[in-house]
């Protein structure tokens, strides 16, 4: 064959493979793959591009959406658009209908004249969407005596099928925490279902596909109900019956028949209630569990209910009921006991080796009536005993009594712990690793970034950042998991959300908790410290805490590029913004409560002022002027032109005000902390020509405490990209590896696996902070995982979603000579990965497809830089001197560079 045919063929084998080498892959639907259940009417669809090719965007793309079932009819074809657009496509075709299932698919062609294919099918699934979807009415147990901390309601009911099935789906949700079965199958995987909202406002029903549960004959469906947020006891005083005295159901069980056909089985007068085996069970007491009172076989047919009480029906309560959005709380991580041991005091405990947040699971042989009995520690006390006193009034307890004849394996259902040791009391026999594991519990988020580098200590801290997250984002962002709170306290959340960006997707967790803000925010735009809100109205508008009604729906934004956020927040950012406006007087917010900068630093017996305390309406103004920012940057997004003229007014308005009341002519502020400075410099409180000499000023203030941090909840977030951002780059690496208190590794270095409340929870003779507030599990301070993605690794967004990125890290020498983030974002893997190995500096960079990055190379100005070992050339790439370093423009692909570093 003529060697031109030969090399034509050639080319022509190379160019399809490389056309087909773009594809589109995780293709989303609202975040989720293949999601049912979903009651948003425009749900949105998003993909990653796959390309070997460098320098890759997509040109255009296309859409379509049709009935996934004999008709696959087409309901919308966006047709070819020409954009560049990949993430939160929204659908724009025919209304979705309740319960329908659709299938979607999607191609895109690119830069390089390559079509990708259409995609894989994927699906997503509607489910009730307004109040009369449901047929089903909400019953309730007529269990006399039935009250908070009484024994669990249980509710069955059986059923004929006739016909065979196609599709089957339940539709549930509770006043109260639900586990349901099918002919005795567990439902489904999720746990606390279902959820913690602000129920009387929004309360979430779950979606399963229960097809595969159900058969032909007679069935049976039983759920079992907890006290939860609900009724259970919560916060502190004796507060309970928060939402309602009396738990029940709203069940639809809806069967799609092979002919066609539907039918429905639904919570109404055919059920029957009685209780069992879980004699208490409450989020803080834990769960007390008699199994010689199980009622074997209760969800299944066969089993006489003759003695059950019947159920009362309600009629209404349908019209808060929404689709879950965001993460179901799964279970995760197991751990086996890394050591069993005995107490000074004689007690038996496991250590899991990490503080966790989820329950244990037993496997126990003995009689009938051996009692045991589990507590929850983060901690043991300086002579290695149980120390319980910081989960105050939570009990947090499994009392399991054994039914005998066999194995017997137990977990709770309706309560969760913060714990790393478990002190096991009454165990028949000896208690081995074989009869007890802990499983975590949360939020089942993706998990999307990574950060490590060269020193072990920094490295426990991000473990410990990370398991902070895990052990408090269980349904809500919580402040603690193991005592007499576990409240969704919103500083601690608005401090710590950025960083959470970088560990996880918590883009659909705080869409559907930032809901819940709006929902208790007050009408006059007061936003709860709490949410849910279990505090009372009075209870809010405290600086730093009710911002998180805009700073988190800016941060997911900036993180996902998710608009929609910020369109379903913003009249909640702005009544919070105007809250502070119709609160001030001359320009200054200068009253009401506030919690301030949260456990600053506090020496004991601090008798010349060594305590870092920050004027209150300091911080105020500050905030005040942050969230007026972030709200007018939200509008820009928005195109809301009318506020953006009124709040770029207010904002130089309140900033005047600050300078003017908290400013001394030559820049000296009223509180000399390093919170005070952080927040005036973070938030551009001062003039241009002021902020070098505040900046001198807080690197000073470091050095005055020996080179230690003294900021507290609301200063620790910015301290040390404010240090970066003035040229103090160095002084921050210092604080992060300073390893005395306070400072982010004292804890690591005294066996923490968690982030602390306290800089000095525990204290370097093992003593522990007052036990009235010493949560060894609080991610707050874990704030500095941010800086460490950021800068130490460099990994930032410089357009939402990561569409533009930033790869610039600073390493400062002497300090670390490696650091690694890589970061999952809507479009695809980022990573930063540099070292200082004898002498040369080397980064590598990873860039998405249909994204670009600009690169800042350390220092490189004056060097031979190299690219794959290839010298750098303006042909292949875009570069400028930036005073000693060098920046470069890079589109999508891999990149490794190598310099002198000097
Ligand atoms: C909580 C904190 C919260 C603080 C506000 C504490 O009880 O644990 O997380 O931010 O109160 O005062």
């Amino acid at each position: 064959m003529p060697r031109f045919i030969l090399s034509l063929l050639f080319v022509l084998t190379l160019t399809v493979s490389y056309a087909q080498k773009l594809q589109l892959t995780e293709l989303t639907t609202e975040y989720q793959r293949n999601p049912i259940g979903i009651d948003i009417t425009t749900p949105r669809f998003s993909w990653k591009l796959s390309s070997p090719a460098r320098d890759v965007m997509q040109t255009a793309y296309e859409v379509r959406v049709s009935n996934d079932d004999k008709s696959k009819s087409v309901v919308w074809q966006s047709g070819r658009v020409t954009s560049d657009q990949s993430v939160f496509i929204a659908y724009s075709g025919a209304p979705l209908k309740a319960t329908q299932r659709y299938r979607w698919q999607a191609r895109a062609w690119d830069n390089k004249g390559n079509a990708a294919p259409w995609s894989e099918v994927q699906f997503f699934e509607m489910g009730l969407l307004k109040p009369t979807d449901w047929t089903a009415n909400w019953i309730e147990p007529a269990i006399p005596g039935d009250s908070v901390n009484s024994p669990s309601p249980m509710l069955r009911r059986t059923f004929d099928i006739k016909k065979s099935i196609a599709s089957a789906r339940l539709y549930i949700t509770a006043h109260g925490l639900y586990e349901s079965f099918i002919n005795g199958k567990r439902v489904g995987n999720q746990y606390l279902t279902p959820g913690w909202t602000s129920y009387n406002k929004r309360l979430q029903y779950q979606t399963y596909d229960v097809t595969t549960l159900l058969r032909n004959g007679s069935n049976a469906t039983g759920v079992l109900l907890g006290d939860g947020w609900y009724r259970g006891n919560l916060a502190w005083g004796g507060l309970k019956n928060i939402y309602g005295k009396t738990l029940g159901i709203l069940y639809q069980l809806e069967i799609t028949y092979t002919d066609g056909s539907k039918e429905v089985i639904a919570s109404d007068d055919k059920w029957k209630a009685s209780t069992g085996a879980i004699r208490r069970a409450g989020i803080y007491y834990g769960e007390a569990y008699d199994a010689r009172l199980e009622k074997k076989g209760w969800a299944e047919t066969g089993y006489s209910d003759a003695d059950w009480q019947g159920v009362n029906i309600l009629s209404g309560g349908k019209e808060n009921i929404l689709a879950a959005y965001g993460p179901p709380v799964r279970k995760h991580e197991t751990f086996k006991p890394v050591k069993i041991f005995k107490t000074p005091k004689g007690q038996t405990v496991v250590d899991f080796g990490q503080n966790l947040v989820g329950w244990i699971t037993l496997r126990v042989k003995g009689d009938a009536g051996d009692k045991v009995t589990v507590r929850h520690a983060e901690v043991l006390d300086k002579d290695k005993n149980v120390y319980l006193e910081n989960l105050r009034a939570a009990e947090a307890e499994v009392v399991y009594t054994l039914k005998g004849g066999g194995e017997e394996v137990y977990e709770p259902h309706f309560s969760f712990f913060g714990f790393r040791y478990a002190w096991v009391e009454g165990f028949p026999g000896t208690l081995t690793a074989d009869n007890i594991s802990a499983t975590a519990l949360y939020s089942d988020m993706t998990p999307t970034g990574n950060f490590s580098c060269s020193n072990a200590l920094v490295n426990q801290l991000q473990h410990n950042i990370q398991w902070g997250q895990k052990g408090n984002f269980v349904d809500v962002p919580t402040d603690c998991p193991q005592r007499d709170e576990r409240l969704g306290w919103t500083g601690d959340a608005q401090v710590f959300c950025r960083t959470a960006t970088y560990n996880m997707n918590v883009a659909p967790f705080f869409n559907k908790w930032l809901k819940d803000i709006a929902a208790d925010q007050r009408s006059d735009g007061a936003v709860p410290f709490v949410i849910p809100n279990v505090l009372g109205d009075n209870a809010s508008a405290s600086t730093g805490w009710a911002d998180v009604a805009v700073i988190i729906p800016w941060n997911i934004y900036q993180a996902f590029g998710d608009r929609r956020i910020l369109e379903n927040q913003y009249e909640s950012m702005k009544a919070w913004v105007n809250f502070m406006e119709s609160k001030s007087k001359n320009d200054l917010w200068n009253t009401g409560f506030h919690f301030g900068d949260w456990l600053f630093y506090r020496p004991f017996d601090d008798n010349d002022g060594r305590s870092a305390v920050t004027d209150k309406y300091l911080i105020a103004q500050c905030f005040w002027a942050h969230s007026t920012q972030l709200l007018l940057n939200a509008a820009q997004v928005l195109g809301k032109t009318e506020d953006i003229q009124h709040y770029t007014a207010q904002l130089k308005k309140i900033k005047e005000a600050f300078i003017k009341e908290y400013t001394t002519s030559s820049g000296r502020l009223v509180s000399g902390t390093q919170t005070a400075y952080v927040l005036a410099l973070n938030f551009d409180m001062l003039p241009e020509e002021l902020r070098a000499q505040a900046a001198q000023r807080l690197a000073q203030n470091v050095k005055d405490y020996g080179n230690h941090l003294t900021t507290g909840f609301l200063g620790t977030p910015y301290l040390c990209h404010v240090l970066t951002r003035f040229g103090y780059t160095d002084v921050a690496y210092d604080l992060l590896l300073q390893q005395e208190y306070p400072s982010w590794l004292y804890p690591v270095k005294m066996g923490a696996t968690t982030i602390w409340e306290r800089w000095d929870g525990m204290k370097p003779d093992s003593t522990f902070q007052t036990p009235g507030m010493n949560s060894f599990n609080h991610y707050a301070y874990g704030a500095i995982g941010d800086w460490m993605y950021r800068t130490v690794a460099g990994v930032q967004e410089s357009a939402a979603g990561y569409k533009q990125s930033r790869i610039a890290p600073e390493p400062a020498t002497g300090k670390l000579t490696q650091a690694t983030a890589e970061l999952q974002t809507m479009y695809g893997l980022i990573r930063s990965s540099w070292k200082i190995d004898n002498g040369i500096y080397t980064l590598d960079v990873q860039v998405p497809p249909n994204t670009t990055a600009e690169v800042v190379l350390p220092r490189a100005a004056q060097q031979r830089v190299t690219e794959q070992k290839a010298e750098l050339t303006a042909a292949k790439f875009t570069s400028e001197k930036q005073g000693e370093n060098l920046k470069l423009k890079l589109g999508s692909g891999v990149y490794h560079f190598e310099y002198n570093w000097q």
